[in-house]
């Protein structure tokens, strides 16, 4: 029995590395909450920073693995507009990460055919942050492959205010009515624009809430929640949220 256990055991393991055994009815579009930097360096008598670089070279590799197996859209959640309450020298850290994520990296996406694309508000990110960002969008305009769609100074109730105040502009100037205003419409004007909505979204690191993120577009997204803080969160997890993404039944309020 035992030894029976253990075989299933090892070939589960086997499922899940790396191959993805049914590569049909994959998500299009993943979103992920990267969450628990701070405690993965606390566990370890670290300074918070020290999570978040750790973080950030688990990036690309789920990166690449999305782009490979051919998942339309990566949404990443880097820092929300909340997070500027945080102390001052982690604020500094994070909002220097894109930069030193995208001097190592944007050579290789730009390559591997990876279009990168921001999702938050411009107001109030340092100048260089928004720099090696507008760089990185620049470089990989043309690129057709896996959207990586950086959440950077994102906030899902911003960004409805925001949507709000330019649909009443936009009436006001007569370019819109109210009755014209639909679901469609609305999505127009939120930050995600053109890009479908997720089909799954990951959150690492034991916590089950959205904290502020893409409220409207989860409406009916399949949730995966892992204890597994970001640090640790590697290709194998990845697909094993995808695995169980196949397995769900999407049935949109219909039987
Ligand atoms: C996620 O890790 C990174 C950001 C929010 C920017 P945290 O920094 O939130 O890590 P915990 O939740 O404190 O462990
Ligand atoms: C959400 O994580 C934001 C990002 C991952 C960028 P937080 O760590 O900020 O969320 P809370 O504070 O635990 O809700
Ligand atoms: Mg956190």
């Amino acid at each position: 029995m035992l030894e029976k256990f253990t075989n299933w055991k090892v070939k589960n393991e086997e499922n899940t590395q790396s191959v993805l055994t049914n590569t049909e009815n994959l998500p299009k579009h993943i979103a992920i909450i990267m969450d628990g930097n701070g405690r993965w360096a606390k566990k370890r008598g670290l300074p918070r920073i020290a999570g978040h670089r750790e973080g950030m070279s688990v990036i690309n590799k789920i990166v690449k693995k999305a782009n490979d197996i051919g998942i339309e859209t990566l949404t990443l959640y880097a820092f929300s507009t909340e997070n500027w309450k945080r102390p001052k020298n982690e604020v500094d850290f994070l909002l220097r990460l894109p930069e030193r994520f995208l001097s190592i990296e944007l050579p290789k996406l730009v390559k591997e055919n990876v279009k990168v694309r921001l999702m938050g508000s411009k107001e109030n990110l340092p100048a260089h942050t928004l720099k090696a960002v507008e760089t990185a969008i620049n470089e990989t305009k043309d690129n057709t492959g896996l959207v990586l769609n950086f959440a950077l100074n994102y906030g899902s109730r911003f960004e409805i205010v925001k949507a709000v105040q330019q649909v009443v502009k936009d009436v006001e100037d007569g370019k819109l009515t109210v009755d014209e205003i639909m679901e469609e419409t609305i999505e127009q004007y939120l930050m995600t624009d053109t890009l479908r909505d997720p089909d799954l979204l990951i959150r690492t690191s034991g916590e089950i809430r959205l904290s502020n993120f893409m409220l409207w577009q989860l409406a009916y997204t399949e949730f995966w929640f892992t204890d597994v803080l970001w640090p640790d969160f590697t290709e194998e997890h990845f697909l094993e949220a995808i695995q169980v993404y196949q397995r769900r039944a999407r049935r949109y309020g219909g039987v």
